[in-house]
């Protein structure tokens, strides 16, 4: 079975809605790891939306697994991931206006600029996964780089409605799997993954790990409400 990779982001966004200093990340990482995460996501976005710099480097120092980081292939990014030397980087896409990340990288179109990251990650020791669209020519253009890791964007197949479509997106991320696999990257997936959905992706053949935030943050949201309104109550009678 699949690895499970949680993705800290949005515990984040909770705290920067107020900028203050809960909920801090690094304790729902700690908390994360002992649920049995085996790694930790965190993707420092240019705009600093919801990771900043001073959760990276504190979680570089307490995560007792893997700690894997998202970023994008902008030379100031990679030198933030060259200092604090997560495990593992990912590079993804990145636009400023954008929700949240919408496809993998263009690693055909953007080359030169990704083979630079990559070799500038590589020399400073650094594993690296390149987040792609379940496309043929990305993977090829990802295999051609010598990264260590493909994660597959799962985030058509998420959206897909309705379950045929679904399908069909599962299919083709059933065929992007075994090119992956065929060229020996190890296999990740990820985005938009749910408790609903995630199982016939965790189940694809040679799945290494999945990584999933926003499910796991929302859920945890309503599974601790009522203990929280019950501890403030006890508080205010
Ligand atoms: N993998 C990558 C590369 C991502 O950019 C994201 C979103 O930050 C995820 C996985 C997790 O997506 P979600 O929050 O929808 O589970």
């Amino acid at each position: 079975m699949a690895l499970l990779g949680v993705n800290i982001d949005h515990v984040a966004t909770i705290r920067q809605a107020r900028q203050t200093v809960e909920p801090d990340p690094v304790w729902a990482a700690t908390l994360a790891e002992l649920g049995g995460a085996d790694s930790i996501t965190v993707h420092l976005r240019e705009d600093r939306r919801h990771i900043q710099d001073r959760d990276l480097e504190v979680l570089r120092r307490t995560v007792q697994g893997k700690l894997n980081l998202e970023a994008a292939i902008a030379p100031a990014m990679v030198d933030i991931a060259c200092r604090v030397r997560p495990d593992q980087v990912t590079l993804v896409p990145e636009r400023r206006e954008e929700i949240t990340t919408e496809g993998g990288l263009d690693v055909t179109g953007h080359r030169a600029a990704t083979a630079t990251a990559v070799g500038r990650l590589h020399d400073a020791g650094i594993a690296v996964s390149l987040f792609i669209d379940p496309d043929p020519r990305q993977i090829e253009a990802a295999v051609a780089l010598h990264v260590a890791a493909g994660e597959l964007y799962t985030g058509e197949y998420a959206n897909a409605t309705p379950m045929a479509a679904r399908h069909d997106e599962l299919v083709r991320l059933a065929s992007a799997a075994t090119l992956v696999r065929e060229a020996r990257l190890v296999l990740n997936a990820g985005h938009g993954l749910t408790y609903r959905n995630v199982v016939p992706v965790a189940e694809l053949d040679g799945m290494h790990e999945l990584n999933i935030g926003h499910s796991i943050v929302s859920r945890a949201v309503l599974v601790g409400f009522t203990q929280a309104v019950r501890e403030m109550k006890q508080l205010v009678q």
